[in-house]
């Protein structure tokens, strides 16, 4: 069932920065009021009044927080799970302190915020849930071993909440990035020096178009699948990434 003709509220997490303000920018431009929701107030608040939109502080790892912060923002209707964070580092050198943090961020994260919504959405039988997984969860990334785990996770846990939703108007789709040019990606490469240029460049050498992508490229997939063009695509894992992968 198509979304309400009235002016759908969007949420997006990590929206202060990269791929997530990007995608916020471009869901208010395609007409959504739109809260930028992050750890970062103040980069949020900043997005935000680029459209006048609202901004609201949020760590996605704590479940009390989201739970209070999505009680207060009130009905959700395209929730984009786009918040997450990493650094490059073979597994052998890494412990169950680092494992804990990617698993939050990217998995846990994901998990709570889906678990704050999904009622309402069932209720209003309406509502659509973008969540921003990574080539890193299809093909795997060298040092980037349980971001890879947890980003898998993402794509296995959009299916099955495609499946609980779809016969109550409620769609969930994954997209899967490649090497974007953002805060997070040339952060790990500058935190890693020589490696992390190596690794930055095998990422681009494995995809067919050869470039990286840019923040925008992932917020058109990201909005297209939020939209009413795609109301009967749901389950799905869509590769924005020139082509690394192409199943
Ligand atoms: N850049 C890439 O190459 C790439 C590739 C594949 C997937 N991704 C995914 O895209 C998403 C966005 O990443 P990006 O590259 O735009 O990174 P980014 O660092 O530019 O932005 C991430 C945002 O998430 C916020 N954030 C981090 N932890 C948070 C938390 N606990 N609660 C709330 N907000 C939090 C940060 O403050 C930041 O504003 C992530 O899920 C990332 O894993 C990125």
């Amino acid at each position: 069932m198509p979304m309400s003709a009235q002016r759908p509220n969007a949420l997006v997490t990590g929206g202060a920065s990269g791929i997530g303000a990007a995608t916020a920018r471009r869901l208010a431009a395609d007409g959504m009021h739109v809260v930028v929701a992050d750890l970062d107030e103040v980069g949020a608040k900043d997005v935000a009044s680029e459209f006048g939109g609202d901004a609201v502080q949020l760590d996605v790892c704590d479940a009390d927080a989201v739970r209070e912060v999505f009680g207060a923002v009130g009905p959700v209707d395209v929730l984009v799970n786009n918040a997450g964070a990493d650094r490059f580092a073979f597994f052998v050198h890494t412990d169950e302190r680092d494992w804990d943090a990617v698993l939050d961020v990217n998995l846990r994260g994901v998990i709570a915020c889906t678990h704050a919504v999904l009622p309402g959405m069932l209720e209003r039988g309406r509502g659509v849930i973008v969540n921003v997984a990574s080539e890193a969860g299809r093909v795997g990334a060298i040092a980037g071993a349980v971001y890879s785990a947890a980003k898998a996770g993402v794509i296995g846990f959009t299916k099955a909440i495609a499946r609980e939703g779809a016969r109550q108007g409620v769609r969930c789709n994954a997209v899967a990035p490649g090497p974007i040019e953002t805060p997070l990606l040339n952060g790990a490469v500058a935190d890693s020096g020589a490696m992390g240029a190596r690794l930055k460049q095998g990422m681009i050498d494995a995809t067919a178009m050869g470039r990286s992508g840019l923040a925008g490229e992932v917020a058109g997939a990201i909005a297209f699948l939020a939209s009413d063009d795609a109301t009967y695509i749901t389950g799905h894992t869509v590769p924005v990434s020139g082509g690394l992968s192409m199943w």
